[in-house]
């Protein structure tokens, strides 16, 4: 069996290496538009400004970068360049790639017309990911006003060589049970590290020890009502390097 992706009856991906889904099945347009766009303050974000640069912890099957970028495509007020960072230890094919938009499920007419875009921008990106490489390669797309910068490599390895900074960050590794190394304490100190203060983080994981981690790095965070299957999702802002955060309160609404 490979053990990067394996396909469940239900059409879910799975991660036999890990023991976990890629995502949530039949939620996982909600959770890329809610837990990530919606938990980073996006779209309004990018509107009526030059750039936006989002980074993400787990590139996956690309969901959260098509979903991102198809939403910046469908918003008239969108920035004018969008640039997307993102970091995998285990790329999967082209043809997973394809695949995993293939069983994408649209559960109202507002995310029927997201998957249609995501379908289309699903054949440039799987087009771009036959020249794949180890290391950090950036692709340009739309006439190049958006860049996807793809660091395949581990996590902790990648991160110093970055682009920043960044506007808005997705954490989105397995669950910190199975996948301890996307969550680290070292992990979150370097993604704090490519941050100003005011950029937005997201996460479905509400994990104690993730939210201790963030805010030691300097973010402050708060708990949200999240999807199913998850009852929580994590927003957080950084407020600056964590010396200067001192004792600001960790949460609201925890
Ligand atoms: C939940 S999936 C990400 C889903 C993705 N964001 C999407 O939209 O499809 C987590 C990803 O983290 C990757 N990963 C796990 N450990 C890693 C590590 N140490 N360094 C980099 N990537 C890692 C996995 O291979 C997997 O693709």
């Amino acid at each position: 069996m490979d053990p990067t992706l394996a396909w469940l009856p239900d059409g879910s991906p799975y991660s036999p290496r890990y023991g976990d889904v890629y995502r949530s099945h039949g939620g996982a347009l909600a959770q890329a538009r809610t837990v990530f766009l919606g938990g980073c303050g996006l779209p309004m974000g990018w509107e009526d400004r030059a750039s936006c640069r989002i980074l993400e912890t787990g590139f996956g099957l690309g969901l959260n970068f098509l979903a991102s970028w198809a939403a910046w495509q469908a918003d008239e007020r969108r920035s004018s360049q969008l640039h997307f960072v993102s970091l995998e230890a285990h790329p999967v094919s082209a043809a997973d790639l394809l695949q995993g938009v293939q069983t994408l499920q649209a559960r109202d007419a507002q995310e029927l017309a997201l998957l249609s875009r995501i379908q289309m921008l699903a054949d440039d990106l799987a087009r771009a990911w036959a020249g794949l490489r180890p290391g950090l390669q950036h692709w340009d797309f739309d006439d190049g006003r958006v860049r996807l910068s793809l660091g395949i490599g581990d996590v902790l390895a990648q991160l110093p060589g970055l682009p920043g900074p960044v506007d808005a960050v997705y954490l989105d590794g397995f669950s910190p049970a199975r996948n301890p190394a996307m969550w680290s304490a070292e992990v979150i100190q370097g993604v704090a590290r490519l941050c100003h203060p005011g950029t937005r983080l997201a996460s479905w994981c509400v994990a104690g020890a993730v939210r201790q981690r963030l805010q030691q790095a300097g973010f402050e965070w708060r708990k949200q009502a999240g999807l199913a299957p998850k009852w929580q999702r994590l927003e957080a802002r950084y407020l600056g390097p964590a010396d200067t955060a001192g004792l600001r309160p960790g949460s609201a609404g925890a």
